[in-house]
Parts: C-alpha cells; structure tokens; sequence
C-alpha cells in the first residue's frame, strides 16, 4: 500500500466527519478523528480537575492518559467516552486545552504515527499546515455560522439535550474565535488547500467533489 494523505480542515460543523466517514468508506481508507483526540484530553482534564493552565499539572496528566479508537468508539484509559466527549461541557472547554502547546504536540505526534504509510483521511484545524503539510490533498470545508449551528442544534435536538439554537451559534463562534486566533496551529486554510463552502451543499454533493478530486491526485 502506497501512503496516501487525505487533510480536511475546517470550522466546527462545516461537515468535516461526515464527509470524511463517507470518503474513509468509499476508499477503503483509515479515517483519524483528530478532534475527538483534543475531546477525549478535555474530558480527562475536566473528569480528574487537573490545573491545565500549569504546564507541569498539565504535563504530568498527559503522561497518565492512553487513548484509543477502535469502530468508531473513543476510550480514554480503556473507558467509552464516545457520548461524553460530544456533550456540551466538553465542547466548551476543548479549544481552550487544545490551545495549549504540551497537548498540541503530544497529539500530533500520535497523529502522525497512526497516519504513516497508510491511505487515510485525517480531519480537524491544523492537519494541512502543521501535521502533515505535505499531504496528497488538502480541503478545507466552510459554512456560514448560522448554517453550522442550525446543523449542531438538530444533532442535539435528536439526542434530547436542551440547548437553544442561540447558545449553540454562541458557543459555535466562540470556538471558531479561539481555534483561529490562537497562537499555536490556528485554523487556516493551507495555501494549497481546496476550499468547498458547504452552506448550500448537500452531503452527497460534498463527497462527490472531495471524490473527484482524491480521483485525480491517485
Ligand atoms: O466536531 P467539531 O467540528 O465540533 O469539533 P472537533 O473537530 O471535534 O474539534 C473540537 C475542538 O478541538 C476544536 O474546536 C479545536 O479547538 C480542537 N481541534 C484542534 O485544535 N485541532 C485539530 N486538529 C482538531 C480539533
Ligand atoms: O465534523 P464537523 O464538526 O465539521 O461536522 P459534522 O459533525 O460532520 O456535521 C455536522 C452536521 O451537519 C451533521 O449532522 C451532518 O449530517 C450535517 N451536514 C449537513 O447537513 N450538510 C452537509 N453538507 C454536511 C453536514
């Protein structure tokens, strides 16, 4: 198998799982959820009330955390935390943990050691400009505010969590604020990145395009 490395970076539900999921399947390639990463940390440093603003609290936590990802489940230190981590408590603290240089490059470099020699799709904010720059392709997948909370409210709504459509574009643009405006691995889009506005998109439409174009860098 020839190493084949598929980037897809965006704002927070711009679509990118969803897509990537789709893609991952059709291709028969390994899917890497990099954002669960930074969710299963978060959750950890919540459920254990580590000082995460002090580097060594911080630092020693890090050193007591095993994640794992196996058919879609996350279990930090073998327990399942595939609802907890998509709560609305883990996300509005995980850009403020995953601005932080100790956990960034931890994560990352377990990123890259998943992802090498393998044809996979990685999603998440930094993938085509920090962890693998050179990748085979790189998208980065937008949407309007307002669509992306529309799309996170139902996905609450269906799950029976009470939250107003206001406070999820809050928390929404929020995290869109703190994730391109911090100083380590903001989200940008890389210069040679394929840029889809998915706003009036459907997901078939979506893959479709990221399709065609993985169809002509193979
Ligand atoms: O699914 P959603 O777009 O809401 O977020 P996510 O992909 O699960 O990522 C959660 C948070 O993790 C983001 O808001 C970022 O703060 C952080 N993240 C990051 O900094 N770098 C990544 N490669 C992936 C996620
Ligand atoms: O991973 P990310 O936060 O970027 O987004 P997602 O979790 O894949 O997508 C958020 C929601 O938007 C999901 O419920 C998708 O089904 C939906 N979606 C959509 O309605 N239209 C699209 N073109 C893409 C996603």
């Amino acid at each position: 198998m020839k190493e084949f490395i598929v980037a897809l970076d965006g704002p927070a539900g711009s679509g990118k799982s969803t897509i990537a999921k789709r893609i991952a399947k059709q291709y028969h390639f390994t899917y890497v959820d990099t954002g669960a990463m930074y969710r299963m940390i978060t959750w950890f440093f919540l459920e254990n009330n580590v000082s995460w603003k002090e580097e060594i609290a911080c630092q020693k936590a890090l050193e007591q955390v095993h994640l794992d990802m196996k058919n879609e489940r996350f279990f930090v230190n073998g327990q399942d935390v595939s609802e907890a981590i998509r709560g609305p408590r883990v996300s509005s603290y995980v850009s403020e943990i995953a601005a932080l240089k100790v956990v960034r490059n931890q994560l990352v470099h377990l990123q890259r050691k998943i992802a090498k020699g393998k044809e996979v799709i990685l999603d998440g904010r930094d993938i085509g400009t920090v962890v693998f720059p050179k990748a085979n392709l790189k998208i980065f997948l937008l949407a309007s505010a307002e669509e992306r909370a529309k799309r996170r409210f139902l996905e609450y709504e269906e799950k029976g969590e009470t939250i107003s459509y206001e406070e999820v574009l809050k928390s929404i643009q929020e995290r869109d604020y703190i994730d391109s405006t911090r100083k380590e691995s903001p989200l940008r889009k890389a210069e040679d990145a394929i840029e889809i506005d998915s706003s009036t998109m459907t997901i078939e439409e979506v893959v479709a395009e990221v399709s065609k174009e993985i169809e002509s860098k193979r």
